[in-house]
């Protein structure tokens, strides 16, 4: 049983992402075999969602799960996430519940809202309060929230007493999508909210980025390695990128040994300039 109200702790700078998979039964295989892999080989962080794959990439995340072995569930931070339309109080419950069963994880480590949809914050959070209290989850946040909106979620929060309160919210952050960087990221900072940056590869763009791979070169590793090193350079931020391939899935995790040079940040800063004003929040 978990305390509630605990600060909230992710078990390393990255974590493994599972957007697009269990979209093709024919993947299967490999995608289990992948997720497998890094459970294997240090991954401990795993963001999943009920809408991928409709609940298929949950299910290939439980069967990697039976093979780590229930007993070392507590070695493991799953995070999961509520679409908008069944975000009411009872919806939530059912979805965290089939969230759950799909995975055969016992709980949750943190249950998000995917992004602002129909229902009333509040009604969310009474979805979120009541899996506090049944031990369900351990923590609650959202995903796609930008400043006014985190604003009010808070504001509803504090008004309904929850016996936690908000810790993170997962945005779209990597060196092609800096906008958060002028407002919403140092107000998160500013109230210890932690960010997880979704699609921190640009969903795979940056991968062959050429100034990335100039600044990756002169020290031996990828440009996947630069834009991973780059998200999590400060300490509240953590990366999820996704990949069902062994060799990727052991760069990106060696990535959060890297430390990004001053002279390597003004590299990045140059290619991909930082916001000068306020901007609509990024969603992919
Ligand atoms: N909250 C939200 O609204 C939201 C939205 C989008 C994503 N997310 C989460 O964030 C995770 C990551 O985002 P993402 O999947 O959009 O994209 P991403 O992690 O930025 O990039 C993934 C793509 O890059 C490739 N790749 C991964 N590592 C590589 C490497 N070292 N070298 C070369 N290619 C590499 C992958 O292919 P291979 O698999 O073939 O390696 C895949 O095509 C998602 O899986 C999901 O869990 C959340």
């Amino acid at each position: 049983m978990h305390a509630p109200g605990e600060a909230l702790r992710f078990p390393g700078r990255i974590g493994l992402g599972t957007w697009q998979m269990g979209q093709s039964a024919a993947q299967r295989s490999r995608e289990v075999a992948a997720v497998e892999h890094a459970l294997a080989t240090g991954y401990r962080l795993i963001d999943t969602a009920e809408m991928y794959g409709d609940g298929s990439a949950e299910r290939i995340v439980g069967g990697a799960l039976k093979h780590f072995g229930a007993a070392r569930r507590s070695e493991l931070f799953i995070v999961s996430k509520v679409l908008p339309d069944n975000a009411t109080r009872a919806g939530t419950a059912r979805a965290c519940e089939a969230s759950i069963a799909r995975m055969g994880c016992e709980y949750l480590d943190l249950y998000l809202l995917h992004w602002p949809g129909p229902h009333r914050f509040s009604e969310t959070l009474r979805g979120f309060g009541d899996l506090l209290r049944r031990g369900l989850i351990r923590h609650c946040g959202v995903s796609n929230l930008d400043l006014g909106q985190l604003q009010g979620w808070l504001e509803a929060e504090r008004s309904l007493g929850l016996p936690t309160h908000t810790q993170c919210n997962q945005l779209y952050y990597c060196p092609e999508a800096r906008g958060i960087e002028f407002a919403l990221l140092p107000w998160q900072r500013s109230q210890g909210i932690q960010t997880m940056a979704y699609s921190p590869l640009g969903s795979g763009r940056l991968v062959r980025n050429p100034a990335l791979a100039q600044i990756g070169r002169a020290r031996g590793v990828s440009a996947a390695q630069i834009a991973l090193a780059w998200c999590v350079r400060e300490p509240d931020v953590v990366a999820i990128p996704k990949s069902i391939d062994s060799q990727r899935l052991d760069e990106n995790l060696h990535a959060a040994q890297l430390r990004l040079s001053a002279t390597e940040l003004q590299q990045v800063d140059r290619a991909f300039p930082p916001p000068r004003s306020q901007q609509p929040l990024e969603m992919i």
